[in-house]
């Protein structure tokens, strides 16, 4: 299990919260749940309702509609961000690839701290535009 200052060093990896100084980082690391998957392990599934996002720690997992694979992510990504942003179920099935760790946030506290620093707010849309320039096939170098 990762202690407190760990989780903070890797919350201070990621996009989502690169804006974030470190003080801050603590704040969120507190309201974090660390999870394991096992290979294989279905994180959700395609149409469920959702209420928590996920940040991979370590491992790759697969992002699936129906049958096909349309992502595969890793250490650093989010995932499950789309269904608590805007209440809707969840657009793909999310299952690790082999054994993998990730940072649970529950929709309710992800609103409190975005509401407390509208910088997280800026992570998530930069994510999101991210996937959205990758969907249509435009992907910029730094992108
Ligand atoms: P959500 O809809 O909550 O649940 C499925 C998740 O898969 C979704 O949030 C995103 O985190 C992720 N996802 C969906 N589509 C893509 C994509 N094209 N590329 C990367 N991740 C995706």
């Amino acid at each position: 299990m990762l202690t407190t200052v760990e989780k903070v060093l890797f919350l201070k990896s990621i996009e989502l919260f690169e804006q974030i100084p470190g003080e801050d980082l603590a704040q969120i690391a507190l309201i974090t749940e660390e999870l394991t998957l096992d290979a294989g392990e279905v994180v959700f599934e395609e149409g469920e309702m959702g209420d928590a996002l996920f940040l991979l720690i370590e491992g790759r997992v697969s992002v699936r509609r129906g049958d096909r694979v349309i992502a595969e992510l890793g250490p650093g990504e989010c995932f499950g961000e789309m269904a608590i942003l805007d209440s809707s179920p969840r657009s793909a099935t999310v299952a690790a690839l082999e054994e993998a760790s990730c940072l649970k946030i529950e929709r309710e506290d992800f609103y409190d701290i975005m509401a407390e620093k509208p910088e997280i707010a800026q992570g998530v849309i930069k994510v999101l535009m991210r996937r959205l320039r990758r969907s249509i096939g435009h992907t910029p170098q730094e992108a």
